[in-house]
């Protein structure tokens, strides 16, 4: 029997990803997609890589809903979460009612912090498994995925207790061993299988990153991370926000972060340096008139550090400021669409 790996969100990382995965034998792997289902129905997706080269891949079913998922009555073996993370917006794991059963491993590829509680509350019984990536990729139109640079995706199980048995974490690290497999197999040399401390550690770690420069480059008004990190004062609060969440952590997880994890001197070094241009994520969003990862990448980390007692107040004030400016800009538009003058 082939292994069935479903991709729900597939989007400029779920479909780079999916193409990878579908490389390896006797695996079956299908899509749910949303906008860009019309084209990948037609012509599946063409993917433009400089690592990889410029191919096509046609997924093994592709769906239209989750609805339609759940009809073909496949019995997945891992279904991949790869849409944006907006909890304020939807609980996605409602979604995957259905179509996650007894053998099912539920893999979240998605930035931010948090995003794993859904899943874990809605299926108690089913593998979490955590993955958080570097790599980056765009979709310029439907179907089109290209991949930017770098690969490197940390997959580690999740347990919602915080001490589970090894006979709780045998099965979910057996799986996550599995998923990695299929992406080393799948070309992704870089994919590393993590315990569940380590990856956490590796998503705040990545909060460091996020949570300062996003906010601050829609803030500053549309700045790319090299100028941000180039600007004396701008650099001064890039690395007050970092080191506010790289002492943070160690302090929520419980556990320091090992060897090799970049300091946040170190980020910004190398982030001078980057003359690609590149905008960050949340910038894109915000210029597309999208809704940002605001939660998952701000109001979910100051909530965990809350929950044991200590205070971002950096990261607090970017999030206040940003959330205000994102409802400020939505009641603008509902305005705007009802015909209304300016706000
Ligand atoms: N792109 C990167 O380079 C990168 C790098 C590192 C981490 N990440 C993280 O990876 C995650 C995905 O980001 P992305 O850039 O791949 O976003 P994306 O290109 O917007 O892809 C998300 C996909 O999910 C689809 N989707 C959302 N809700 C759906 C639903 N209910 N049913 C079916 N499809 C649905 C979207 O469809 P529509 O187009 O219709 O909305 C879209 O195709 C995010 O958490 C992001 O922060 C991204």
């Amino acid at each position: 029997m082939p292994l069935e790996v479903l991709f729900f969100g597939a989007g400029a990382i779920g479909a780079f990803y999916a193409s990878r995965v579908a490389r390896n034998a006797n695996t079956n792997v299908s899509v749910v997609c949303r906008s860009n289902y019309s084209a990948v129905k037609a012509s599946g997706f063409q993917i433009t890589s400089s690592q990889y080269g410029d191919y096509n891949w046609t997924p093994t079913r592709t769906f239209n809903s989750p609805e339609s998922a759940r009809k073909s009555g496949v019995n997945w073996d891992f279904v991949v979460v790869s849409t944006k993370a907006l909890p304020n917006v939807s609980d996605d794991s409602k979604l995957l009612e259905g179509l996650v059963g007894p053998k099912t491993a539920v893999v979240l590829i998605q930035n931010g912090l948090g995003v794993e509680r859904p899943y874990s509350q809605r299926f108690p019984q089913a593998t979490i498994l955590s993955a958080v990536t570097i790599a980056s990729c765009a979709q310029p139109s439907n179907g089109h995925i290209k991949h930017n640079r770098w690969t490197r995706i940390n997959v580690g199980p999740y347990f919602s207790d915080s001490s589970p048995s090894a006979e709780v974490k045998a099965k979910p690290t057996a799986q996550n061993q599995t998923f990695v497999d299929l992406l080393l197999k799948g070309g992704i040399k870089d994919a590393i299988a993590d315990t569940h401390e380590k990856l956490q550690l590796v998503r705040w770690h990545k909060i460091a990153i996020n949570a300062s420069m996003n906010p601050s480059a829609v803030l500053s008004g549309g700045s790319t991370n090299e100028a941000m990190s180039n600007d004396p004062e701008l650099s001064r609060h890039l690395q007050g926000v970092m080191e506010e969440v790289l002492t943070t952590a160690p302090k929520v997880v419980g556990k320091p972060f090992p060897a090799g994890f970049a300091t946040a001197e170190q980020i910004l070094r190398s982030t001078r340096k980057n003359t690609s241009g590149s905008k960050p994520s949340m910038l894109l969003d915000w210029e597309g008139g999208k809704l940002m990862e605001l939660e998952v990448i701000l109001g979910n980390p100051i909530r965990l550090a809350r929950e044991k007692g200590y205070e971002m107040p950096r990261m607090q004030t970017l999030y206040a400021l940003l959330k205000m400016a994102e409802k400020n800009r939505e009641a603008q538009k509902q305005n705007d669409a009802k015909g209304g003058s300016k706000l």
